[in-house]
């Protein structure tokens, strides 16, 4: 269960329901600005989140000032050290994420953004996705050029074995190629009202209020499946999550190579090393 937003912190509430669905299994992600973080925090993120996802787009201050309107890239950096510290005292197994949306601000930063995350900030593992034409008002004005797109391919497949990067290989070669398909019924995107969005966010072309019916009704439902299967093969929107879910459902390959040797394993070596102090 991912909890993104806006800004999941903002909810005085996120911790409960973070440790509700703990208790009930599920393998529990935010991703935040960090923002609103506090060292009190700490303890709470180690015991409840298995995945902790920060947005860190750029090492200059007045590029983080310009992309997301204020000038705190500074704070964040200090939060990010304070956590990382706490998590290795407590010998955690949170992974800590740096999620960097790639645009025509950033994309030739990329080889200092990923030395940032690794060596300046030890966080455990970062992951690029390219913006999202549609996710935002502003979001065209910010897409990347192809020159930018392949510096930032070859930037991070140069990288790839240095360290663990979320992305897979696969994800990253096909890039701008839209190769994959999505089957949106995989990620049940659900908003702070309590509201299912069909097929997704992006597309949001229905909202069915589960305060007053079951999900799992209203997953049974005709009309539903059918707007999902009409967006079974859509690939609008590129972004890493979306296709490595649905390649990691029928490619078996993908999740032996790309997935297991290439991300899971690294990124284990690496929180194993956090909590030692050596990484
Ligand atoms: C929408 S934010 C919400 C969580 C939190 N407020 C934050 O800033 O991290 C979740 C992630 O989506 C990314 N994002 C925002 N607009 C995007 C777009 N148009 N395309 C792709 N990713 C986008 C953000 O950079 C962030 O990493
Ligand atoms: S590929 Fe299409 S259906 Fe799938 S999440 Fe992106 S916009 Fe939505």
């Amino acid at each position: 269960m991912t909890f993104s937003g806006g800004e999941p912190f903002i909810r005085k509430d996120l911790f409960e329901l973070v440790s509700h669905a703990k208790s009930l299994d599920l393998v529990t992600m935010v991703i935040t600005n960090m923002n609103l973080f506090k060292k009190d925090h700490i303890e709470k993120i180690a015991e409840n989140f298995d995945f902790f996802g920060v947005s860190i787009d750029t090492i200059r201050p007045e590029v983080y000032k310009e992309i997301r309107g204020i000038d705190c890239l500074e704070r964040i950096k200090q939060n990010i050290h304070k956590l990382m510290d706490g998590l290795s005292k407590l010998k955690a197994q949170t992974e800590v994420c740096a999620m960097v949306t790639v645009s025509n601000k950033n994309a030739y930063e990329i080889h200092e953004i990923i030395h940032m995350v690794f060596d300046e900030l030890k966080m455990d593992t970062i992951s690029f996705n390219l913006i999202d034409p549609n996710g935002g008002s502003t979001a065209k004005e910010f897409i990347p050029t192809h020159e930018q797109i392949n510096y930032f391919k070859k930037v991070v497949v140069d990288h790839k074995s240095l360290y663990p990067i979320s992305n897979s290989t696969q994800y990253i070669n096909q890039l701008g190629n839209f190769d994959y398909k999505c089957n949106p019924w995989k990620c049940v995107q659900i908003d702070h009202k309590g509201c299912l969005i069909v097929p997704c966010l992006f597309l949001d072309e229905k909202k069915i209020k589960l305060r007053k019916q079951r999900l799992s009704d209203v997953w049974k439902s005709k009309h539903i499946k059918n707007i999902y299967s009409q967006y079974s093969n859509c690939k609008m929107c590129n972004l890493g999550c979306v296709a490595e879910s649905a390649w990691s459902t029928y490619d078996l390959n993908f999740i032996i190579n790309d997935s297991f040797r290439g991300i899971i394993i690294p990124t284990i070596k690496r929180i194993r090393a956090r909590n030692k102090g050596t990484s």
